[in-house]
C-alpha cells in the first residue's frame, strides 16, 4: 500500500491526526524553517528549539548563540531574531543556537509530543532535497503548518501544497487539506510572491518595516541542498 501524505494547516490541528510512527515536516516559510536551513547551509552545528525566551537564554552560559523572535520582532539581548539573512553570517559556522520562535519552534516541539518518527525542517530553499528524501523514507507523512499563533496562513500552505503536488506520483492522499492546498499552490505558483505579499505576514513585516526582504528570500527555490532533522533535542543535518 502507498504511503498517505496529510496538511495539517496549524498546530492546534495535529492532535486530531495520528501522528505516532509518521514523518512530519515543519512548515514555517516566513520564517523560522527557512532561517534553520540557511543556518546550516552556513555551517552551524546544532539548533536547540526551545520554548521560551528565559530558557533560550540559560544556553548562552554553555556556549551558545541564543536566538529569540517573538511577534515578528527579535528580542532585545538576544544575538539574533529570526529573519534568514542573519543566519548568512559567517561568525555563526560551527557555533550551537537556542532558537525560540513565536510558531515554528512550537510546532516543532508538539510534532515530538506527538511522537512522530520524524521531524524534518522544510522550506522552498530546501524544498527538493526535502522531496527527494521523503521519496526515500518510505513512511506515511504530516505537512506540518506553523501558521500564526494557530491560525491558517498562506505561504505554509501554498508549500505544503507544492510538496504533495510534487509527490503526487508516489504518496496517496485521503485528506481534503492536501487537495486544497495541492490546488492553491498550482492556482498562485506562477505569481507566488505577488500573492504571499498579500498574506498577513507579508503585511505584518510591512507594518514593522522589516529592514529586509525576507518575502522574496523566503521563496527562492532549492537554494539549499540539505534536510535539517530533529535527533533528539536538536535539530542537525
Ligand atoms: C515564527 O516562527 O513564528 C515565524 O517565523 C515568525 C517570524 O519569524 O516572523
Amino acid at each position: 500500500m502507498a504511503n498517505n501524505i496529510e496538511v495539517v494547516y496549524t498546530p492546534a490541528l495535529l492532535p486530531m491526526h495520528e501522528v505516532k510512527g509518521k514523518t512530519v515536516v515543519v512548515i514555517d516559510i516566513l520564517r523560522a524553517t527557512s532561517s534553520v536551513c540557511v543556518a546550516f547551509q552556513t555551517g552551524v552545528g546544532k539548533v536547540l528549539p526551545v520554548a521560551t525566551p528565559e530558557e533560550c537564554m540559560v544556553f548562552k552560559e554553555f556556549d551558545f548563540l541564543c536566538a529569540a523572535e517573538r511577534n515578528t520582532l527579535k528580542l532585545d539581548g538576544f544575538d539574533l531574531g529570526n529573519s534568514p539573512f542573519e543566519y548568512q553570517n559567517p561568525l555563526i559556522a560551527g557555533r550551537n543556537i537556542a532558537l525560540t520562535t513565536t510558531n515554528g519552534t512550537k510546532a516543532i516541539k508538539m510534532a515530538k509530543e506527538l511522537h512522530a518518527s520524524n521531524i524534518l525542517i522544510g522550506s522552498f530553499l530546501n524544498l527538493s532535497a526535502l522531496c527527494d528524501k521523503l521519496s526515500t523514507i518510505n513512511q506515511s507523512v504530516i505537512l506540518l503548518c506553523a501558521g500564526w499563533k494557530d491560525r491558517f496562513n498562506l505561504e505554509d500552505t501554498l508549500f505544503a501544497g507544492a510538496v504533495v503536488n510534487e509527490l503526487s506520483a508516489i504518496f496517496e492522499t485521503d485528506c481534503d487539506a492536501a487537495l486544497a492546498a495541492r490546488q492553491l499552490f498550482l492556482s498562485m505558483q506562477d505569481n507566488l510572491e505577488h500573492w504571499v505579499r498579500q498574506s498577513s505576514h507579508a503585511k505584518r513585516f510591512q507594518l514593522l518595516h522589516l529592514q529586509t526582504d525576507d518575502v522574496a528570500f523566503c521563496l527562492q527555490r532549492n537554494t539549499v541542498n540539505l534536510v535539517p532533522m530533529l535527533h533528539g533535542e536538536y535539530i542537525i543535518v
